[in-house]
Order: structure tokens, then C-alpha cells, then sequence
């Protein structure tokens, strides 16, 4: 299971790149709002930081002017992904920028249908928001288990990316349910390593070892 980082903060993301677990990275325009930077040079940056797909988010609303934007994103760095909202105009250009090569990533799924347009119209990856559903009282895993069965039923390529992420059980529960990718914030990634178990037997096996004598 590859894991994105959901973030536009330069630091964080240098951060978590040196950990080695971080295979790309994902965009949109409130991480962007929250760093006060001007996006194109931002997002230069962060492509050539991150070792893998780097998720930039499309904010025209009509088919054409979506096409083009994407053309101007896809010129920043190889690994630039064009994330494209759930909408018709949308999906529309996601058919276009799929049979140009350009790689897509469609956003603010809300729906296991929408999941089946975007995969019919050629997406490389789906963003179902599982933790938006879960707040609207809904168990938002379940939207990646029943795209998983869409895809699996009729053999898409398109790859399922958990999105909305908010704590540790989203991720485990993606990874179970199948899902290819998953974009977890920052704060997710440091709680990934954490069990308070773990500190327990570290320092236990810590202070034997203080008295273990003859150490080197
Ligand atoms: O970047 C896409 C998505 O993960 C953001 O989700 O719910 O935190 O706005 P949310």
C-alpha cells in the first residue's frame, strides 16, 4: 500500500520524506491557503522534494479551461498529478487528459457511482473522502470497500486513494479494505508509529540494559 502525505507544508514534507515511508504526496487548496505561497513555485518545490506522484489540484470549472489548466500543471515536474474535482465538466476533461497521457486524480468523491464515472473516463486515481462521510454519520469505509468491488468487478485500473483521513483506524481500515493508496496528514503519519505499548517494553529493555555490565 503506497501512502501520499496530504499536505502543502514544505517542512512537514521534507520531514516525512526522510522517514521512508512516503511515496508521493497530495495537494489542495486549503493546504495551499494555509502556507501563504504563491502555488507554482510551491509546487515546484514539493515536486522535486517528494520520490513519487505529487497531487495539484485544477480549480477551472469548464471542461476546456480544466484541459488547459491541467496542460499548464503537468508542465511543472514529471510527477505532477491533476487533481479534478467530481464534477460533468470534469469528468469530461478527464476523459481528454487521459487519452493525452496526463495523469488524474478525481477529488471530492462522495459516492462509489462517482468513483465508476471517473474510473469510466479514464482516471488514474479516485479520492473517495471517507472521513466527510464519516462526519455526515456514515461509515466512510464503506465507500472504499464498495469501489474496490466496482473496480474489482469490471477489471479498472484506476487506483482507489483514501482520502479525508483523519486517524490511525482510516489507514488500517484502507489497507485492509484493499485501497492502493492513502493520503494521511501529517499528524496522522507521526501517530502511525506510536503505541503506548511499545514505549513500555522499550523502557524496560532500556533499563535492563543499564545493568548489563562490560557494555562497549
Ligand atoms: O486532500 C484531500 C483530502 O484528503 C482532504 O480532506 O476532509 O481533510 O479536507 P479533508
Amino acid at each position: 500500500m503506497k501512502f501520499f502525505l496530504d499536505t502543502a507544508h514544505l517542512d512537514h514534507i521534507r520531514e516525512a520524506c526522510r522517514w521512508g515511508i512516503v511515496d508521493g504526496a497530495t495537494t489542495n487548496p486549503t493546504l495551499v491557503s494555509k502556507t501563504g505561497r504563491e502555488p507554482r513555485d510551491l509546487y515546484a518545490e514539493i515536486c522535486r522534494i517528494v520520490p513519487g506522484p505529487v497531487s495539484l489540484e485544477c480549480m477551472a470549472t469548464e471542461a476546456d479551461a480544466i484541459v488547459a489548466e491541467a496542460k499548464q500543471l503537468a508542465t511543472i515536474a514529471e510527477n505532477v498529478v491533476v487533481k479534478i474535482p467530481v464534477i460533468r465538466e470534469g469528468l469530461i476533461a478527464v476523459k481528454q487528459l487521459a487519452d493525452l497521457g496526463i495523469k488524474t486524480n478525481v477529488t471530492v468523491i462522495c459516492s462509489p457511482l462517482q468513483a465508476l464515472l471517473a474510473a469510466k473516463c479514464g482516471a488514474t486515481y479516485v479520492s473517495p473522502f471517507v472521513g466527510r462521510w464519516d462526519m455526515m454519520g456514515q461509515v466512510g469505509m464503506d465507500m472504499i470497500r464498495q469501489i474496490k468491488t466496482i473496480f474489482s468487478n469490471y477489471g479498472f485500473a484506476t487506483q482507489i486513494l483514501a482520502a479525508s483521513v483523519r486517524h490511525p483506524l482510516h489507514v488500517l481500515e484502507s489497507a485492509l479494505a484493499g485501497a492502493d493508496v492513502a493520503t494521511i496528514p501529517m499528524e496522522v503519519m507521526q501517530q502511525l508509529y506510536l503505541h503506548p505499548m511499545s514505549d513500555v517494553i522499550i523502557e524496560q529493555f532500556n533499563n535492563d540494559w543499564a545493568k548489563v555490565p562490560g557494555k562497549p
